[in-house]
């Protein structure tokens, strides 16, 4: 996710709000946006922050997404396995707008339904994500590549005279404790390691609060210390955030992970505890090997 993505997706809602404001009748489909932008807050009662359900996407007919079906709970920490071309990353692209699927549901708590969203308006309802490669400002400091995440959630005209308030600066600052960069904060980011500037950049997706992240392959290209300190960093999230993490890294999923969910061929082939997983005939044949 980019800063642009949000500050579209902030004007893109606001002028939904104002459309919906006349047309939504009381129940019909229009009533997920009417909620969302009347109370700001996520229908999470029913236990479920994100909910698929018979989800197919095929590319020129092949099935990349084939009758998926998975949900996660409000501050949990799932972690995602599976072969390469299992449909992990395809799955991310459709939660977050980028890739719409042929059929099936996404909703994001119990009303707000997905599908009826773009990329940059996903953004904006709180589903951060994090591709595998960094895209931070590199000639900004860290500081300022933080500073700047908030901004530009605030839409163009507002960032023009955007300046930090306490409370922004408390969050800036714990923001950068979290993610082991307050010593770094006036380094250009350019200069980071490569694992520092992936912990940059979930420190802008943080400044935006989110309430689900989605990280696909965090800890790819990472030494083991920084590996070790992103668990920790993904440990210290959990309960605050809902997180859905992709890896091939097994000790890493070991460290981190309550619920496994492994894909295979577009679909959930098996979920369990890491050991059940594991410990899975089929897991293994397709995955993990013997
Ligand atoms: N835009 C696209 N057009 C055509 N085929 C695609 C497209 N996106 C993904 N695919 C195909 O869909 C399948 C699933 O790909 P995806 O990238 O989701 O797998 P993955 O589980 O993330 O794999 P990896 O572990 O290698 O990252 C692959 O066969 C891929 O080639
Ligand atoms: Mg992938």
């Amino acid at each position: 996710m980019t800063p642009d993505l949000f500050e579209q997706g902030a004007e893109r809602l606001e002028s939904h709000k104002a459309k919906l404001s006349t047309d939504v009748t009381s129940g019909d489909r229009g009533a997920s946006y009417g909620r969302i932008h009347t109370s700001g807050a996520l229908d999470t009662t029913h236990g479920r922050i994100l909910y698929l359900e018979d989800v197919h996407v095929s590319f020129d007919g092949f099935k990349a997404i084939n009758h998926l079906s998975l949900d996660i709970s409000p501050g949990e920490l799932r972690c995602i396995i599976g072969p390469n071309g299992a449909g992990k990353t395809t799955m991310m692209d459709i939660i977050t707008g980028k890739t719409k699927p042929d059929s099936g549901q996404v909703f994001f708590g119990s009303t707000i339904d997905l599908l009826r969203y773009n990329e940059p308006e996903i953004a904006q309802l709180g589903i951060g994500r994090k591709f595998q490669k960094p895209t931070v400002f590199e000639h900004l400091s860290v500081f300022e590549n933080l500073e700047l995440a908030l901004k530009t959630h605030k839409g163009v005209a507002a960032s023009m005279f955007f300046k930090l308030d306490g409370v922004q600066s408390d969050r800036l600052c714990e923001v950068l404790e979290t993610i082991h960069l307050t010593q770094e904060m006036r380094r250009q980011a350019g200069n980071l390691s490569h694992g520092q500037k992936q912990w940059l950049e979930i420190g802008m997706l943080l400044m935006q609060d989110p309430k689900l992240l989605l990280l696909d392959e965090p800890v790819a290209g990472m030494t083991d210390f920084e590996t070790e300190r992103t668990a920790e960093l993904f440990l210290s999230l959990k309960g605050k955030h809902s997180l859905m993490v992709v890896e091939h890294d097994m000790s890493f999923i070991n460290t981190i992970s309550d619920i496994v969910t492994v894909l295979c061929d577009g679909s959930v082939l098996a979920q369990g505890t890491l050991a059940q997983v594991q410990a899975d005939e089929r897991v293994i044949e397709v995955y993990l090997g013997r």
